[in-house]
């Protein structure tokens, strides 16, 4: 039997119009989550293992001078790129910190007096220490951009940065919050809508500042459930806008690219051989490069089909799948071992058909001959339901989701959108009726107060 088969050829529109040169293809691959650390981090600092002991003990003998400033505290990270520790910012009163947002909420409830000496409890700040080996245009990337967004909120900001000899330390103000694996499981839907407004609220001012963080996924958003509280970090994937940026069809409009799709190479060898997809024997056409960096699984279509002009939904995609995750219980919901297999991942949802109107949009084209997949996918009710394992047997009632799931499910519809220009906005995704809601039941429990105090 022949094996089974999934391809993606790119469309030769017949026009110089897709220039690329001969370089390696980017690809950066950001930790799949389940290898990635990011326990919940508790009061239980006392605890230090022997190995992190040592690890601190070495970094400290190591970038001279650090310990005057900081006491290490613990392990709290270990990234791809870098490696994060809690500590105890001693110099503290001697610089100004606009960054304390605790300090600020604590101000607030505080007498004058207590107000003008000076704060007596510790403060911690998290010591990013980025990898020697990254590059130096990647760390200066990683700290420009987290400076121009030093305003924004939600966004984690940088306090400062400091090297010594080779090695780069990021100094940010420590967040506590919670390994999203202890708590998506059990999450409410009432409680998914502050987590989507904190990290839709953070995605909103960096995209407003057309940058691109390209590695949306739970490790990066740290979040704090009790508090209702998030923030981004990690900007080390992070680019603006239209970098590297090379013509891609998905920037024209529809009728052109139907005109330019029906001349192409393939559509001529299609008309040609009516039967079997047939492939050049020899493809001179070089092969194309696009950035691709990222996590496996939180990868938007238009990043596996190596779209040469990305923008900021990407991220929005990512969102999507954090709520799939959510609303499935599943994680991760994406497991695939390349970026065709992901491909795959998505077709079974989505189904061939959406699967071939997308690629075509960027000037692609997908063919399998797998025969599980649908022409027209499943819906995502479907999917949610099967995770959930409410799909019972046919002798049962059919199971639907709760009324507050399917309005989460409007939702995920608007985020895991194929085509990007379709996609939600992070700023239209803050307005849409499922986030809303948040504030809506907030001003009914207001009322309700109210008529209790009079
Ligand atoms: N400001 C912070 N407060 C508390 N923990 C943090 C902070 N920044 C990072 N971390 C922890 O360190 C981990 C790695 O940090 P990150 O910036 O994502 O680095 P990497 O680029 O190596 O992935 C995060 O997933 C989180 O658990
Ligand atoms: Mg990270």
């Amino acid at each position: 039997m022949a094996k089974a088969r999934t391809s993606l050829r790119h469309i030769d529109v017949h026009e110089d119009d897709i220039k690329e040169e001969d370089a390696e293809e980017t690809l950066d691959e950001s930790m799949n989550p389940l290898e990635e650390s990011g326990h919940t981090v508790d009061s239980s600092d006392e605890e230090v293992e022997d190995a992190v002991q040592e690890d601190m003990a070495r970094f400290e003998e190591t970038f001279v001078g650090i310990n005057k400033r900081f006491r290490l505290i613990n392990r709290i990270g270990e990234g791809t790129f870098s490696t994060v520790y809690k500590a105890e910012d001693l110099e503290y009163d001697k610089y100004g910190n606009t960054w304390d947002i605790d300090e600020r909420e604590n101000q607030k409830w505080s007498s004058p007096a207590q107000r003008r000496r000076p704060s007596r409890r510790p403060h911690y700040v998290a010591i990013k220490k980025i990898y020697v080996t990254s590059s130096p245009i990647r760390i200066f990337n990683e700290l420009e951009l987290l400076y121009d967004l030093r305003d924004s909120d939600s966004v984690c900001p940088l306090i400062t940065a400091f090297r010594h000899l080779d090695q780069v330390v990021a100094v940010l103000p420590y967040f506590q919050h919670c390994d999203f694996r202890d708590y998506y499981r059990d999450m409410k839907i009432s409680e998914m809508r502050p987590y989507f407004r904190s990290l839709l609220t953070a995605l909103r001012a960096v995209h407003s500042k057309k940058i691109i963080h390209r590695d949306v996924k739970p490790t990066n958003f740290l979040y704090n459930p009790a508090q209702s509280r998030g923030v981004l970090v990690d900007f080390g994937l992070a680019e603006r806008e239209g970098t590297d940026w090379h013509h891609c069809l998905c920037h024209v409009p529809d009728e052109d690219r139907r005109y330019r799709a029906s001349h192409s190479v393939w559509a001529q060898n299609q008309a040609v051989s009516h039967s079997a997809p047939s492939y050049p024997k020899n493809d001179t056409r070089n092969s194309r490069r696009a950035n691709r960096a990222g996590t496996r699984g939180f990868r938007a279509p238009e990043v596996l089909l190596k779209c040469t002009q990305q923008t900021v939904s990407i991220d929005m995609w990512s969102v999507g799948v954090i709520l799939l995750t959510m609303l499935s219980r599943r994680f991760p919901f994406f497991h695939s071992a390349d970026d065709i297999d992901a491909l795959l991942e998505i077709t079974t949802i989505f189904g061939r058909r959406k699967m071939r109107e997308t690629a075509i949009l960027h000037g692609q084209v997908f063919e399998t001959n797998v025969p599980s997949y649908s022409e027209g996918g499943h819906t995502l009710e479907k999917i949610i339901l099967w995770c959930t394992g409410r799909t019972g047997d046919k002798t049962q009632p059919k199971k639907e989701l709760e009324e507050d799931e399917k309005e989460a499910v409007q939702f995920l519809y608007r985020l895991l959108e194929c085509n990007p220009a379709k996609r939600i906005t992070a700023d239209e995704a803050l307005r849409h009726p499922f986030l809303l809601r948040t504030f809506e039941d907030s001003e009914a429990d207001e009322d309700m107060v109210d008529l209790v105090e009079v």
